[in-house]
């Protein structure tokens, strides 16, 4: 059987969590779409970088272009991070007839459209489960999960890091400085960590559930938001004493089709479920007009749940690819969006 060849840009925390689900999980994996499937390319800054992966150094370059345009490779896993370099790698992938899996918020948040629109234009899939919640298959449920039905209100804790930080603050009295180091350390936060702490990170993810959830184009522009650098032990305290939990916490919600959209330390009431979500845990509780309210956990960051996302879609790829199909469309130009602040 003809091997399904993947090049990857990237070997940091997701993609070291992704070469050891492709490793580990082989068997099962290509059971699953009919093709063993090898990492055939990685792009990395150091080939000299010691790994705690087991990969042969003859796959490393330090050139993502050489990854691109390998003609001998179908499906580009992107988990490098980055905007403009990036979205060229990605486009110029598409340009060539590659499929393409990233974890790239900023990027989706930013460039989602022109992206889905090559995709679109050259009938190639992109997937991007990872980008928002880590392990929660949050994307797959907002486009398909809830296509028959009119969603009114997204809330989210979609930032692993500040949750963690806001987590041990309450509950361990632990500084604020040495919680954000501890989650630089486990691979949770950004190669800068101030898109996440300043809630940048957060209102990005927003972006991107809102334009799922309300079926049309909501821009980072349209978020307005607030992190938590500014957040004290004292505050989280005061908020204790009342009954309530501090949370960085996402509000997105569209009535009449107005909508409003927002990220900031929001005090949660201890007995509502967001407030028990703790650490590196994201929850995203999303209510429909037909469906209720409902609400899905799981870990927002860290190699091994989001490297699960990621392969999930390299998976989704590959049958799409062995059927002749494309699937799970996504951002493509819906109706016109109207927000709040338009009326005023
Ligand atoms: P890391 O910083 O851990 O890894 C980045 C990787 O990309 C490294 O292997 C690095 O090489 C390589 N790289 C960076 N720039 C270049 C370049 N110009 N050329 C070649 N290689 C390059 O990042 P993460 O794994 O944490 O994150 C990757 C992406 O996934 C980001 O978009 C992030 O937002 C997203 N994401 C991360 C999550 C997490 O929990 N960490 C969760 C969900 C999404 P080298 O190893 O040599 O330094
Ligand atoms: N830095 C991000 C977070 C990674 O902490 O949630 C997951 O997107």
């Amino acid at each position: 059987m003809k091997p399904v060849k993947v090049g990857l840009l990237g070997l940091g925390t997701v993609g070291t969590g992704v070469v050891r689900i492709v490793q580990g999980n082989q068997e099962d994996l290509s059971s699953q779409v009919g093709s063993p499937i090898t990492i055939e390319k990685v792009a990395v800054r150091s080939v000299d970088k010691v790994r705690n992966i087991d990969i042969d150094p003859a796959r490393l370059t330090t050139d993502p272009w050489e990854v691109i345009r390998d003609p001998d490779i179908d499906v580009i896993v992107e988990v490098m991070g980055g905007i403009d370099l990036t979205r060229e790698y990605i486009l110029e992938a598409l340009e060539r007839g590659k499929h393409v899996v990233t974890a790239n918020k900023d990027l989706m948040a930013l460039h989602g459209s022109a992206i889905l629109a090559k995709a679109q234009e050259k009938q190639c899939d992109v997937f991007y489960e990872a980008s928002v919640a880590g392990g929660i298959p949050i994307i797959r449920t907002l486009i398909e999960g809830f296509s028959s039905d009119r969603i009114v209100k997204i809330m989210g804790i979609v930032n692993g890091t500040t949750n963690y930080i806001l987590s041990k603050m309450s509950q361990e009295g632990a500084s604020y400085e040495d919680v954000l180091k501890e989650a630089q350390e486990l691979g949770y936060a950004e190669s800068d960590p101030t898109s996440d702490v300043e809630g940048l990170d957060a209102a990005r993810k927003m972006a991107i559930l809102g334009t799922l959830g309300f079926r049309t184009n909501v821009e980072l522009s349209d978020v307005t938001v607030q992190g938590i650098s500014s957040v004290t032990k004292e505050d989280i305290n005061y908020a204790k004493n009342l009954g309530y939990e501090m949370k960085l916490l996402g509000i997105a919600t569209s009535q009449n089709d107005h909508i409003t959209i927002s990220v900031q330390p929001t005090m949660i009431r201890k007995n509502h479920p967001l407030a028990s979500v703790n650490g590196v845990f994201n929850a995203v509780y999303v209510h429909g007009e037909s469906v209720g309210e409902t609400m899905f956990y799981g870990a927002g960051a860290g190699e091994l749940p989001t490297a699960t996302s990621v392969v999930a879609d390299l998976i989704a790829i590959i049958k799409n690819l062995k059927l002749g199909v494309n699937g799970l469309k996504a951002i493509v130009p819906y109706k016109q969006k109207k927000l709040q602040s338009d009326d005023q």
